[in-house]
């Protein structure tokens, strides 16, 4: 199967939240930032199809950041679609975001179908820990799903490759070869987009390309030289989908953006 007409996709992650809005860390804001990246997305013209939003919304596990984030992700225009974070409570998400009355805390992995393209959101939390992980139950079904060849994309909180910045690839998906021996061998990945890392970066594997986008909130520096958060804005990427082709640019926060929030 081929895809069919311009699809577009906003991948935003990491908006990091505290109870109070007025929270700051490592110079950021992160609920201001949350609300201009918001403002900015809702701007975008033509209007996205869809949001997909790959984890961290809180930086502290509260009922009231994630009042705070879902009051906020109730403004975008957009449908939102979650996958979840190392700083994200399963149940807590299911219950805030996706309004399940009684969830449960198992891994929260799904595909979506749009416009002839296949989109698969992963789970590579592991509660307790930072660095990411995937249980064969999950690889499995992957496995089953990506044999039907059909253009796809995955999002995925954690980053699947070493990035070469040795305490964040310390905190990456463990046991990444799994996923990535299934990815290369269905044929039909164009790209894997992940949040965690908070800069943008753009690797290519066996022939599938590996993105990140920067955090909303605070950004870390993307070398071994750099200080662990830099002064860079939050930003998100937009993902354009046409028939047999994927176009995607980085968009940082203007200075105008974040005054007005
Ligand atoms: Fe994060
Ligand atoms: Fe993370």
């Amino acid at each position: 199967m081929t895809a069919e007409s311009e699809f577009s996709i906003v991948h935003f992650s990491d908006a990091h939240l505290f109870g109070d809005p007025g929270h700051v860390i490592y110079g950021v804001q992160p609920a201001r930032a949350l609300k201009a990246a918001i403002a900015s997305i809702n701007a975008i013209r033509p209007r996205p199809d869809l949001c997909i939003y790959t984890g961290d919304a809180v930086s502290e596990q509260t009922e009231a950041a994630y009042r705070l984030f879902k009051a906020q992700m109730e403004t975008v225009g957009p449908p939102v679609h979650y996958a979840i974070g190392n700083h994200d409570d399963r149940g807590s998400l299911r219950r805030h975001l996706l309004n399940q009355g009684q969830p449960g805390g198992d891994p929260y992995y799904y595909c979506l179908h749009r416009s002839g393209w296949r989109l698969v959101v992963l789970d590579t939390s592991r509660p307790g820990e930072l660095w990411g992980s995937m249980e064969e139950e999950q690889l499995q079904w992957l496995d089953r799903l990506l044999r039907e060849r059909q253009p796809t994309l995955v999002f995925m909180h954690h980053h699947p490759l070493s990035i070469g910045l040795s305490w964040m690839d310390a905190l990456m998906l463990k046991n990444a070869d799994p996923l990535l021996k299934i990815l290369e061998g269905s044929q039909c990945v164009e790209a894997v987009f992940f949040g965690h890392i908070h800069f943008e970066c753009h690797l290519h594997y066996a022939g599938i390309h590996f993105m990140s986008v920067p955090a909303i909130s605070f950004q870390f520096g993307e070398g071994p030289w750099s200080e662990k958060s830099v002064s860079l804005p939050g930003g998100y990427r937009l993902i354009s989908l046409g028939e047999q082709r994927l176009r995607t640019v980085v968009h940082r926060l203007t200075a105008d953006e974040l005054r007005r929030a």
